[in-house]
């Protein structure tokens, strides 16, 4: 006859004494399985006199719960222990620096030009663009430059060599090209994300890359500009004027803007004028709605009628205006930047620096930037 209580305390002493989860297991079907101990303790009931096994069977029973109770509570601190270790080993340290994300920025020209292009399609304008190769007749000849007009000198214009059909193509020294193709209404040679004829009345901006023989502080060889050309019967200066200045003030966020027309020249507009700002230079950055200096920021003038001429539009039935501004420039205005080359130097510190959130699209009633 097996001592129960001599394995009752075996039995407890090995489950406290188990060092890990493997040997309480190891235990448990020695004890506990289908064939352990005391299963076969259980087991041998059924042979018992009812006397006996009134007698035994609570001991027994009792057994097997004392040691299914020991091995439950050994596996939980056996357990607590193993986790206790994983925590310690698998732990994270949230002071660690976060490794660098490289996101993109929006170059400050086309986030100037995306205000631009806001500001404008506020005020009905459509986009038109043309190709920033072009031939003599869209850049000077269509534009009433006379023949030797010095823009059309080599050393001022990027010129490419002789193509085969003798035609020296050039690199479009300002946007106005597009005024033509769009006032051409004829441009099936082109492909349509390029300025297609429009019948006036004409209400067009252009932004574009454009290309000169020129590099200091404030010239980069190439450039962006923004032309814009309006064609309707009954357009006139006042027009211009109201539309250079309510651009101005919408641009700079501010109501203090104040503009002057100085009288120049073009040759595909009459009368031509040239638009300053007021500004203020004495610190080391340009500040707009302040101070008592002029600043230049861009061309204009009404439509030349030899210009309507040229594209068939009859200059007695239609005139417009049109303007010409650097993108660049006005871009460096706002945001305070001293040197137009550092724009097109590729140095991504310089666009992490000066860059916008392409996640903030301009918007007149959200705000630009
Ligand atoms: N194309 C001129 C320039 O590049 C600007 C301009 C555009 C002037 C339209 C008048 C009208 O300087």
């Amino acid at each position: 006859m097996t001592d129960l209580s001599q394995l009752e305390s075996d039995l407890l002493a090995r489950a406290a004494g188990a060092g890990d989860v493997a040997a309480l297991e190891a235990l448990r079907v020695e004890a506990l399985g289908k064939s352990g101990q005391i299963s076969e303790l259980l087991k041998g009931l059924g042979r018992m006199s009812p006397d006996e096994r009134r007698e035994q069977g609570p001991k027994i029973n009792g057994l097997r719960d004392a040691v299914a109770a020991a091995i439950a509570e050994r596996k939980a601190a056996l357990e607590a222990v193993e986790l206790d270790a994983k925590l310690a080993a698998e732990h994270v340290d949230l002071t660690l620096p976060a490794p660098p994300e490289r996101r993109g920025r929006v170059h400050p020209t086309m986030q100037a030009l995306d205000e631009m292009i806001a500001i404008f399609a506020e005020m009905g304008f459509a986009l038109a663009e043309g190709p920033d190769i072009e031939d003599d007749f869209h850049n000077f000849t269509a534009l009433n430059f006379p023949p030797k007009h010095p823009a059309r000198e080599m050393h001022d214009t990027f010129w490419l060599p002789e193509d085969e059909r003798g035609e020296r193509k050039l690199l479009r020294t300002h946007t106005s090209p597009v005024q033509v193709r769009v006032m051409q209404r004829v441009n099936e040679r082109l492909p349509s994300w390029v300025a297609n004829g429009q019948e006036p009345p004409i209400r067009v901006i252009v932004p574009g890359r454009v290309y000169r023989s020129d590099s200091d502080a404030t010239h980069t060889p190439m450039f962006h500009q923004m032309e814009g050309l309006v064609i309707d019967r009954t357009i006139h200066m006042g027009h211009l004027k109201w539309t250079l200045e309510t651009f101005c003030r919408r641009f700079f966020e501010t109501e203090k803007v104040v503009t002057r027309f100085r009288p120049h020249h073009f040759p595909f507009t009459e009368p031509s004028a040239e638009m300053d700002v007021q500004c203020d230079r004495s610190g080391g950055s340009i500040k707009i709605g302040e101070g008592s200096d002029w600043l230049e920021i861009l061309g204009g003038g009404m439509v030349h009628p030899n210009v309507l001429k040229n594209v068939g539009l009859d200059p007695d039935e239609w005139q417009g205006f049109a303007f010409g501004l650097g993108v660049d420039r006005l871009g460096a205005l706002k945001y305070g930047m001293p040197d137009l080359r550092d724009m097109f130097a590729g140095d991504v510190r310089w666009i992490d620096h000066w860059g916008f959130s392409a996640f903030q699209a301009p918007n007149p009633a959200t705000g630009l930037s």
